[in-house]
């Protein structure tokens, strides 16, 4: 384990209570239409909100994506490449001020179905280098969980030590989450079954992968398909390409289909749903 940060001495922060923590993410396709400004599936979010709450899963953390939010402001004004001219200033705001409106429906979602939900701002507590998470401090996380809080980030607009700024994936902070908080398990719901051999939305034969190994997953990701709709974080090639970290640390990660009624909530329980387990062997 990393060496305890000085926050977290100070804090008295102990280790986590068991279990271990679950990482889930909820793709931005799931919650917006990606390939729409500004249009959030508020329904979907109530029902995973729903589900989350039916599976009672303790140590519980939350991560959602930009979506039809995030994306086209970002790539509107590059913001991922970093800073060259003053106007991208404003476009960096922009896409931090969406994304903050993004999670405020889904906390809206959270806090009607009465769930101790507590949003964490990913650009106020997280400093990347070249696009790599360089600081990040988990205490403020391991204390709301400590305290059985329902911790949710989301993918953001950061601050940069090289590039002045970037935007951060979802699915980098939850494999470097699931690392940082020695969790058990990672759960990324996306809007089709799971990992398929070729696009599943363009080819009718695709055929999905049911389980994988860190060595097949390695292999398959020089051949995944680039992603078609507005995604300024790789699409499911860059998911994949995260979590490697991840599993390569012991932690499995599972791809479920979050547009599916009850799958999350399966999921989170431990029962069998379709989609593709990635285990380190
Ligand atoms: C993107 O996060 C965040 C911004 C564009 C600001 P993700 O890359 O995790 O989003 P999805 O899940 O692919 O939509």
């Amino acid at each position: 384990m990393e060496e305890r940060s000085q926050l977290e001495k100070l804090m008295k922060v102990s280790e986590l209570k068991e279990p271990k923590p679950t990482i889930l993410k909820v793709g931005g396709s799931v919650i917006t239409d990606k390939n729409k400004e500004l249009d959030a599936k508020t329904q979907v979010m109530n029902r995973l909100a729903e589900e989350i709450q039916q599976a009672k899963i303790e140590n519980l953390v939350v991560v959602h994506g930009g979506g039809g939010f995030g994306h086209p402001t970002a790539q509107k004004y590059n913001i991922k490449a970093g800073l060259k001219e003053e106007n991208q200033k404003v476009g960096f705001a922009e896409t931090h001020h969406i994304m903050t409106m993004l999670n405020g429906l889904f906390m809206d979602a959270f806090m009607w179905h009465k769930i101790p939900a507590v949003s964490v701002t990913p650009s106020s507590c997280i400093i990347t280098e070249n696009g790599r998470i360089q600081y990040f401090e988990y205490t403020l996380m391991k204390m709301l969980l400590q305290m059985d809080f329902l911790p949710v980030l989301y993918g953001d607009a950061v601050l940069d030590t090289k590039l002045g700024f970037t935007i951060l994936s979802g699915d980098q902070l939850i494999s470097r989450l699931a690392v940082g908080l020695n969790a058990e398990r990672i759960i990324v719901g996306v809007d089709v079954d799971g990992l398929y051999n070729c696009d599943p939305k363009a080819e009718k034969n695709a055929k999905l992968f049911a389980h994988l190994t860190l060595e097949e997953l390695k292999k398959l990701q020089k051949k995944t398909v680039k992603p078609t709709a507005c995604d300024v974080t790789g699409g499911m090639f860059g998911k994949i390409a995260e979590l490697i970290p991840a599993i390569e640390h012991g932690i499995s990660a599972k791809i479920v289909n979050a547009t599916k009624p009850n799958h999350i909530y399966k999921v989170l329980k431990g029962e069998d749903v379709q989609g593709t387990l990635i285990e380190k062997e």
